[in-house]
C-alpha cells in the first residue's frame, strides 16, 4: 500500500516537472510553428490587439480574465456555459461581467477569424 502512494506522488511530481518546463520558454511561438492557416494567423493577431491584455492564449493561470487555453477543448466554459461557438461569439460580441463587449469593434470577419484562432488554442 505504502508503495502505490510513493508511486502516485512520483507521477505527481513527474508530471508537474513536464508541465513546468513547457512554460520554460518564454519566447512566443511563430504561427508557422503553430500550425496556423492565413484565417488562424489574422485572428492571433486580432487575440493579440484586442483580447491578450487580460486573456493568456497558451498558460492555464487566469489574467484579468480566465485563461482561454484549451476553450473548444474543454466540455464548459468558465463561466459553465457550454463550450461553443455560440456561447463564445455572445461573450465577445455583447461582453460579460468586466469583459467589453466587441461588437462594435470588431467586423464580422475579424470576429470569424478571432474564432478560428481560438478554436486552435
Ligand atoms: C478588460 C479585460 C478583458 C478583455 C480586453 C477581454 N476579456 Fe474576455 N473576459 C474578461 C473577464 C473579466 C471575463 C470573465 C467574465 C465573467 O464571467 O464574469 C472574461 C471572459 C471571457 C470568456 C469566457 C466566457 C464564459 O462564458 O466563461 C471568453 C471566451 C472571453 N472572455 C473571450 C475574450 C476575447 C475573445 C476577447 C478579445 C476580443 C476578450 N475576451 C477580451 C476580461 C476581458
Amino acid at each position: 500500500m505504502k508503495g502505490v502512494k510513493q508511486m502516485a506522488i512520483l507521477l505527481v511530481s513527474a508530471a508537474l516537472l513536464v508541465s513546468l518546463s513547457g512554460c520554460a520558454s518564454s519566447k512566443p511561438k511563430t504561427d508557422a510553428e503553430l500550425g496556423l492557416n492565413q484565417q488562424q494567423a489574422s485572428g492571433r493577431q486580432i487575440f493579440q490587439a484586442y483580447c491578450s491584455s487580460c486573456h493568456h492564449a497558451y498558460s492555464s493561470t487566469g489574467s484579468t480574465g480566465p485563461s482561454l487555453k484549451g476553450l473548444f477543448r474543454k466540455k464548459y466554459l468558465p463561466s459553465g456555459l457550454p463550450a461553443n461557438d455560440r456561447f463564445v461569439l455572445q461573450t465577445i460580441a455583447g461582453g460579460r461581467g468586466m469583459m467589453p463587449s466587441f461588437g462594435g469593434t470588431l467586423t464580422e470577419q475579424q470576429i470569424s477569424d478571432l474564432l478560428a484562432y481560438l478554436h486552435t488554442l
